[in-house]
């Protein structure tokens, strides 16, 4: 085995040698060498070619390219090979085939299609797994194991008959007694009391809205049944190649809610997770960052790996641009400044055949004579130089909460509001703090809260006690506090905390709220502060909150809109609606000052981007100008960007700089 590389931050991503033959393997190495590539995932999608039939493995073409990877002193990122079992599994246990709510088998032909119960999946993935872990334990270019790939990313939720029962015992295993069950569930609503565990199924597809909880408790025992065959496959690897980390690469995309990744995380050696930039949303670029810093909170601060990014277009939306000159480093780089310490793409190659071939690579299909294999080479350059940086984490002052369990439950049926979605507050008021240059860790409401000026709590509808008390601490001991409407609404099993809206946080807030009032998309609410608010507005009485703002107009004209506790040493402000963006800007600059937390880099252009990593002896500090003019940036130091010495640095539209700080 040999170790993730030290001296550089690691730089490649996923080989599929198998899509080419011998001779291009060739000069895949010597490009690799030209590129900088440091590391390869391997064998991501090869069970196929791995045991082309049952029990029959042919390991010889995987020692080829293992061997030149450590000739090539590239490290490997193994796979166990388990994402996609081939045809041959498929055709012998079509139990294994996941199937949808509406009862339809999803057959193989594309990828992932097993289902997450099934066992004879599990025993041939183990198998699989032993295999490698036997053969290449002590080979010289592993160092990391990559169990599986995305999980989750294709075949859950899966409401097949197995999982039907291993529900069952997830359920029996949660509440012990049926009796229990039922009233987490609410049974005695709509006549759904059941009297034997042989009548619980999967909420499949029903004549009206389903049990909120049912759906709420198959979401977590999704999740969990993942991790159940990602802990089987991560334990043959720690018996059998116990000197090898082990991760999987997660999705932390906000748009990918089918894991819950805090329970994930903890079992990761090291944190990994896979980003594309999504054009079609109205602020990518926030996107990612918002992702970056959802991924560092779930590595609990420390660095993490960039698993598979694009080099430039995907082929999965449904028009597929190719990125701009330059936005190969910048997109890098941004996730770099978050913490990340592996640059890595989904994939070397581009495909000649198969569903992907339209999805750009390291290689595109112009070949190396072309300008993004020109910026590739030149970001290999810049990763090896970033060497310096890993290790080193992301400062931040101020914390969000995100929570997977709230965010099923409030995407649950029947609600409100079907407006409302989890991320959208989160998300605005990420990318408004970004724009003010102030770095947000987003992590969970369990996470240590004390490092934090502020606090903002969007949208946190389902929150256990012992959260909700640990919030109340924080602000306590000094913190701001910011809880967005329709938060605290719900305990762990999504019932209703009575007595007045936001059940859970009423007190700390001093507020109560009797109803709501969700706006339909031709609705507004004035402000009286002047701006405007949309989406949502609440019957809000300050009970012993000091009122910031009321409504101006419609029908609850005059009533509080944004409130402010004070407790102990901070306070606890309460916005029971959504402002548009210069009237959410406003209030969270009021609330930055009362933490006195300061931007990165005070003065900076709106749209240069700042964050600041720091090790116990350096900083350095990642610019990024997201305009599309240029900028002139006081600051002194080294770039390592391009490896010069600077007083005064001169941004172009979409440049990046790393600045080691004298
Ligand atoms: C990921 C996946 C890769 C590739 C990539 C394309 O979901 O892990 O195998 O499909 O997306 O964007
Ligand atoms: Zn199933």
């Amino acid at each position: 085995m040999r170790r993730w590389p030290e001296d550089r931050l690691a730089f490649g991503g996923d080989y599929n040698p198998e899509q080419w033959p011998r001779e291009t393997w060739t000069e895949d190495v010597d490009l690799m060498a030209r590129a900088g590539v440091s590391f390869v995932t391997l064998g991501v999608f090869s069970w196929s070619w791995l045991e082309p039939a049952k029990g029959e493995y042919e390991f010889g073409w995987l020692d080829d390219v293992m061997d030149r990877m450590a000739d090539a002193d590239i490290a490997v990122d193994l796979a166990t090979g388990t994402a996609t079992p081939p045809p041959w599994f498929s055709h012998a246990y079509p139990q294994s085939l996941p199937v949808d709510h509406d009862g339809h088998t999803l057959w193989p032909g594309s990828r992932q299609a097993w289902c997450p119960t099934a066992a004879p999946y599990r025993e041939h993935a183990l198998a699989l797994t032993t295999q490698l872990a036997t053969r290449y334990h002590d080979h010289p270019a592993l160092a990391l194991w990559h169990v599986s790939n995305e999980y989750a990313c294709h075949n859950i939720p899966c409401y097949c008959d197995t999982c039907a029962g291993a529900f069952r015992v997830w359920l029996r295993e949660r509440y012990e007694r049926l009796d229990r069950l039922n009233d987490a569930w609410g049974t005695a609503f709509w006549s759904q009391r059941y009297t034997d565990w042989a009548q619980v199924l999967p909420p499949r597809r029903t004549t009206t809205f389903a049990n909120p909880t049912h759906q709420l408790d198959y979401s977590r025992f999704q999740s969990d049944a993942l991790l159940v065959f990602f802990l089987a496959e991560k334990a043959v690897l720690t018996r059998l190649s116990p000197d090898v980390p082990v991760t999987t690469n997660f999705m932390t995309m906000t748009r990918f809610r089918h894991l819950d990744y805090h329970q994930w995380a903890p079992h990761q050696d090291v944190v990994s997770t896979d980003h594309y930039v999504v054009d079609s949303l109205t602020h990518p670029r926030a996107e990612l960052a918002f992702s970056a810093d959802l991924t560092r909170g779930l590595a609990g601060g420390d660095p993490w790996m960039l698993m598979e990014h694009s080099t430039s277009a995907v082929n999965w939306q449904p028009v597929n641009r190719a990125k701009a000159p330059g936005q190969t480093i910048r997109d890098s780089l941004a996730h770099v400044a978050r913490g990340a310490d592996t640059i890595g793409f989904f994939q070397w190659r581009q495909s000649q055949a198969g569903s992907e071939k339209f999805h750009s690579a390291l290689v595109p299909h112009a070949g190396p004579d072309s300008a993004r294999f020109r910026e590739v080479c030149r970001l290999g350059e810049i990763a090896r130089r970033l060497g310096e940086v890993r290790g080193s984490r992301v400062e931040s002052r101020v914390a969000l909460l995100w929570d997977y369990q709230a965010a099923w439950a409030v995407g649950g049926p029947a609600m409100p509001s079907a407006r409302l979605d989890y991320a959208f507050v989160a998300e605005t008021v990420h990318r408004l703090l970004r724009a003010r240059g102030v770095t947000v860790d987003v992590v969970h409401p369990s996470a240590p809260l004390d490092a934090y000026g502020l606090v903002v709590v969007p949208t946190l509808y389902l929150v256990t006690d012992v959260d909700a008390a640990h919030l109340a601490d924080a602000a306590e001991s000094g913190a701001q506090v910011l809880v967005t409407f329709f938060s605290g609404i719900a305990d762990q099993d999504d019932h209703v905390r009575l007595g007045g809206y936001p059940g859970a946080f009423r007190d700390l807030l001093g507020i109560r709220v009797e109803e709501l009032f969700p706006l339909s998309s031709d609705e507004t609410a004035r402000l009286g502060s002047g701006g405007e608010a949309t989406l949502w507005t609440e019957d809000l009485t300050a009970t012993t909150a000091t009122v910031l703002d009321r409504y101006a107009s419609g029908p609850l004209t005059g009533r509080p809109a944004v409130t402010r506790h004070d407790v102990g040493a901070g306070s606890a402000w309460y916005l029971s609606t959504m402002p548009d963006d210069a009237s959410l800007d406003a209030v969270l600059g009021d609330l930055l000052d009362a933490a006195g937390v300061l931007p990165v880099l005070p003065g900076l252009p709106v749209g240069v981007e700042a964050v600041r990593r720091r090790s116990p002896d350096s900083s350095w500090l990642f610019l990024a100008n997201d305009t599309e003019e240029s900028h002139e940036v006081d600051i002194a130091g080294h770039d390592l960007v391009t490896a010069r010495d600077v007083d005064r640095l001169h941004l172009a539209p979409g440049e990046v700089a790393v600045v080691r700080e004298r």
